[in-house]
């Protein structure tokens, strides 16, 4: 497990995959009822633009560094909330941007494996009553944990996609909490590098019997690169209601940081009703 997300935050499919869930915790803000949102892949939380590790791959240097001179689009304002609580130096990763939209009533339930990582995520989250940290496998603990006792469940899956079976992996553990848990909402982040494997993917999840399967997939660039990630993907199961207006808008606004021919992101349903 070498994965560490130091080297990929702030990079242009992290700010997809941020403003995406930015967009989906918004949303849950639209009842009163209590939620909670299980980061199953929690990383660090908080990273310092400034530190060597960033700099190191320069993928800041294609994301959210040229991100912030664009002008503000009023479809990216979920994220840039965030954004502006941790000031220009820090990039906030997915527990950070759950944290900030947590109402009083609402939980995180945190999952990383990795200790050092877990540990620095202690530190970014700060003691919080509403926040728990699992140092722990993703996939156990989603065997262990769903159904929560809140009905409202967004389920948010990031693997780092070092190993070529996280693809089955994470498919395997959807459908098994999907079985307990029909009406909760599941997040899948996942490259598009290889469009064999994308393809395999979504078709398990087409053919899975799961209903209301939305996948958005947001090129960079038109070029094939087997080995190089070409863009951002995310299937969510049993989205909010009209999400794709949101997404259409917020995805359309990041063309300024894709190559000039890049086709628009494709936004649409693996699975209906
Ligand atoms: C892509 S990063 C997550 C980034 C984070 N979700 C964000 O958006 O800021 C993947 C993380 O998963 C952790 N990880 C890898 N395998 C895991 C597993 N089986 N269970 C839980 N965490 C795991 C890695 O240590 C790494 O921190």
């Amino acid at each position: 497990m070498n994965y560490r997300h130091h080297f990929h935050a702030g990079s242009l499919a992290d700010l997809v995959k941020h403003i995406t869930l930015s967009h989906l915790l918004k949303r849950l803000h639209q009842k009163p009822a209590p939620f909670c949102v299980m980061d199953t892949h929690a990383a660090a939380g908080l990273y310092d633009m400034r530190a060597a590790d960033a700099g190191k791959t320069g993928e800041a240097e294609a994301g959210i560094i040229p991100y912030l001179k664009l002008p503000q689009a009023p479809s990216h304002a979920p994220f840039n909330d965030v954004l502006a609580k941790h000031g220009s130096h820090l990039y906030p990763g997915s527990p950070a941007i759950i944290q900030h939209y947590l109402r009083e009533q609402d939980k995180l339930v945190a999952i990383e494996k990795h200790p050092e990582e877990a540990s620095k995520l202690q530190s970014t989250l700060g003691y919080d009553a509403r926040v728990t940290i699992h140092t722990r496998d993703a996939w156990d603990a989603m065997k262990a944990l769903i159904p929560t006792p809140e009905k409202r469940l967004l389920v948010f899956i990031d693997p780092p996609y070092e190993k070529p079976d996280e693809n089955e992996q994470a498919f395997a553990a959807i459908k098994a909490a999907h079985a307990k848990m029909s009406h909760a909402m599941f997040a899948l982040w996942y490259p598009l590098k290889d469009a064999v494997e994308t393809g395999v993917l979504q078709e398990r999840f087409a053919a899975s019997g799961i209903k209301k399967i939305l996948r958005a997939d947001v090129l960079f660039s038109n070029k094939a690169l087997p080995s190089k990630m070409n863009g951002s993907g995310m299937i969510i199961i049993n989205p909010p209601f009209q999400i794709e207006d949101d997404l259409r808008a917020a995805y359309s606004a990041l063309a300024p940081l894709c190559a000039p021919d890049t086709k628009p992101a494709i936004i649409d349903w693996l699975a209906g009703e």
